[in-house]
């Protein structure tokens, strides 16, 4: 983000008190921050107390050994139980936990919390039919309907901790998953609607299977859900492996009695892109998992038994976890499914859901909303969107334009918006308005919820103060924190711990400034991790795509501001000599690789062909350079470069031919 964008910014001055009415029965007042500092560990451990624990815990934090946290130390729980069992033990069966909406228009599907209770019962005993025990890893790899979020509970149920892959991954990111979690079995589709056709996800899962076997993996069953009904191909089923859902979970018996885990039993592990080449596999347990899912979501919603609350995520991202599965059912919650793009059949196709549905709380990601903003207000405008009540926004800092235009049009002025600060390695959300208490500001996260301690600091670990940007980091633990990275606690330890080691420091990987007030505006990444529609993307993964085509020698990516994603993705590539100019196509034939190899959100917004790229003395290159050219700045200091005549190059070859 430029200086003068961030001067900008902190001279946002609008500020919107919560509504009255929320505010005075609001689910958390201004108590909670000073009964939460006066005592974090009580107020965590009264937090645990909306779960059903089997076994009580004996200790609420175990910090001994740093960074390696315990959190409600010997207390044992079932993850699905507390999503589902007990809301319909308590009475509450009736209670629709899921309103789907198919992406094919009239394709809908209420189910209720018993319903789910029978589905996910049924799913766990037929995982256990095919071999999965506790402990095993199941990958989850679907669209967004209901089998899916059973898939995941089911999981929960048995103690299989499940990896959930992005359904729009390529078969290269799932296989490399799959190995490096090594999956037993996985879940997946036939298909899912994208735009009102039937898109394929099998032929993947086959592909994945092949590639992970190749490295020395084998994939045991794959469980298959009829969606699409879309032919599979002679080649598209084997017997010895795949097993269809409706022959298998459809049959099963509804009857499974939920095992208690040890809280620190892993619960999942979400792969996410970090500076290196290799995703990470963040790994969530149990207890303090549920325990901030629950919490946040409760809190930061203003949650009320009568609400009907959306969450747009993709059960594929961290937000879909903890704010659709999780967080939600943990509470009891009615909540949308939508299988869907945005704006498919038609424009308005979100706003038309909300009527319909009488949604009051809707969570969802400032590049949707800057997309609905170009659109313009008479698609909103046209539908009654009166029962909104709580409008949330995650991924991405919000822009204070975007944060107005959603309040305005969207919430009609009623509604606070909650701007929530987390990651997938928090688990939870950290940073955000508590809509009944805190007034809120476009474009700022404000402060910690109750119970997590921020500070921006400068590169010593030395608190900024107000009026300064540093480092956000996080300086005290919390319930649903990463444990570690799946299979490499060095890697762990390096990633979040080792900058700030002495002080114990979590390091976020983002910058961020306090203003006057003490409200906390984050300015996005300070590593080589962009945002690109508020999903992470390491440089360096895309480069290794890159890399791997053989007309390529070098690579470089930066993202580069885009008013539509936040980020893009801007590749320059220097080209291999018996490559010659790459040919008339070799710009939309690497955008392809990079496609193929990861998947259709990593691929390039430019692909720029270079002769040289900018390097320091030691070798490193200079990305804040590429970016000023990406994004059409001058260019800034190249003194430290090894040939400072290489931008020149560069920049020349870019205006005089792409
Ligand atoms: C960014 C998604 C500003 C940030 C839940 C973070 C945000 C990364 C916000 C995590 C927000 C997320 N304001 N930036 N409200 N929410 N981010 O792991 O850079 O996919 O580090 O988790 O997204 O992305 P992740």
């Amino acid at each position: 983000m430029s200086d003068e964008t961030l001067s900008n910014l902190l001279k946002e001055d609008r500020r919107f008190e919560p509504p009255a009415e929320l505010a005075a029965h609001a689910n958390v007042t201004a108590e909670a921050y000073a009964a939460a500092e006066r005592d974090p560990e009580g107020f965590w451990a009264e937090q645990a107390g909306r779960l059903d624990w089997a076994t009580p815990w004996e200790r609420v934090l175990n910090w001994d050994d740093p960074p390696f946290a315990k959190w409600f130390e010997g207390g044992r729980l079932n993850a699905a139980y507390n999503c589902v069992d007990r809301h319909v033990e308590a009475g509450r069966g009736d209670k629709v936990a899921f309103h789907f909406v198919g992406e094919p228009v009239d394709d809908t599907r209420d189910i209720t919390y018993a319903e789910l209770k029978d589905l996910v019962s049924q799913a766990a005993n037929a995982l256990v039919d095919l071999g999965v025990q506790t402990g095993d890893r199941v990958a989850i790899y679907m669209p967004m309907i209901p089998e899916a979020v059973v898939a995941m509970l089911a999981c929960a149920r048995i103690g299989a901790p499940h990896t959930v892959v992005f359904g729009g991954f390529s078969s290269d990111a799932l296989a490399s998953r799959l190995e490096d979690c090594q999956a037993k079995v996985v879940v997946t589709a036939d298909g899912g609607y994208r735009r009102g056709s039937a898109s394929a996800l099998k032929p993947a899962v086959d592909e994945a299977r092949t590639k992970a076997a190749e490295l020395g993996h084998t994939v045991e069953k794959v469980l298959v859900v009829r969606r699409t009904g879309q032919d599979l191909g002679a080649d598209g089923w084997d017997d010895a492996v795949d097993v269809w859902w409706h022959e298998s979970v459809d049959v099963a018996s509804t009857e499974h009695t939920p095992e208690a885990f040890d809280a620190e039993h892993p619960l999942y592990v979400m792969y996410t892109s970090g500076t290196t080449g290799k995703p990470k596999g963040i790994l969530h347990t149990t207890g303090g998992y549920l325990t901030g899912a629950a919490y946040t979501h409760w809190a930061v919603f203003d949650l009320k038994p009568d609400d009907v609350y959306w969450c747009t995520a993709d059960i594929g991202w961290v937000t879909g976890h903890s704010y659709i599965v999780y967080g939600p059912l943990a509470n009891g919650a009615t909540q949308v499914l939508y299988e869907g793009t945005p704006d498919s059949p038609e424009k308005g196709r979100w706003w038309r859901i909300i009527e319909e549905k009488k949604v009051s709380i809707f969570y969802t990601a400032p590049t949707a909303i800057r997309s609905f903003m170009k659109q313009g207000r008479e698609i909103p405008d046209g539908h009654d969107l009166s029962s909104l009540r709580v409008l949330g926004s995650v991924g991405e800092p919000i822009n204070p334009e975007a944060y107005v235009w959603y309040r305005h049009v969207i919430g009609g002025d009623r509604t606070p918006v909650v701007d929530t600060w987390w990651q997938t390695e928090t688990g939870q959300i950290m940073i955000s308005p508590l809509p009944g208490v805190t007034h809120g500001k476009p474009g700022s996260a404000m402060i910690p919820i109750p119970g997590i301690r921020a500070d921006v600091v400068d590169e010593e670990g030395r608190s900024v103060g107000n009026g300064a940007g540093g480092y956000l980091v996080l300086t005290k633990p919390w319930p649903a924190m990463l444990r570690t990275i799946w299979g490499d606690d060095e890697r762990f330890k390096e990633t979040y711990w080792s900058r700030f080691e002495k002080l114990g420091y979590y390091f976020a990987g983002d910058g961020a400034k306090l203003d006057d007030d003490g409200d906390l505006w984050v300015l996005g990444r300070v590593d080589d991790v962009m945002n690109v529609s508020g999903h992470r993307l390491s440089t360096t993964e895309i480069e290794s795509a890159l890399v791997s085509h053989p007309k390529v020698a070098e690579a470089a990516v930066v993202g580069a501001q885009d008013e539509d994603t936040g980020q893009a993705v801007c590749a320059f590539v220097i080209l291999r000599d018996e490559a010659g100019d790459g040919g008339e196509d070799i710009v939309e034939e690497l955008r392809a690789h990079v496609r193929k190899e990861i998947g259709p959100i990593a691929k390039p917004r430019q692909v720029m062909i270079v002769a040289e790229l900018p390097k320091t003395r030691s070798g490193k290159i200079m990305r804040r350079l590429l970016r000023d050219v990406a994004e059409h700045r001058e260019i800034g200091d190249v003194t430290t470069l090894a040939d400072s005549s290489v931008m020149d190059l560069i920049s020349s070859g870019i205006s005089s031919d792409k």
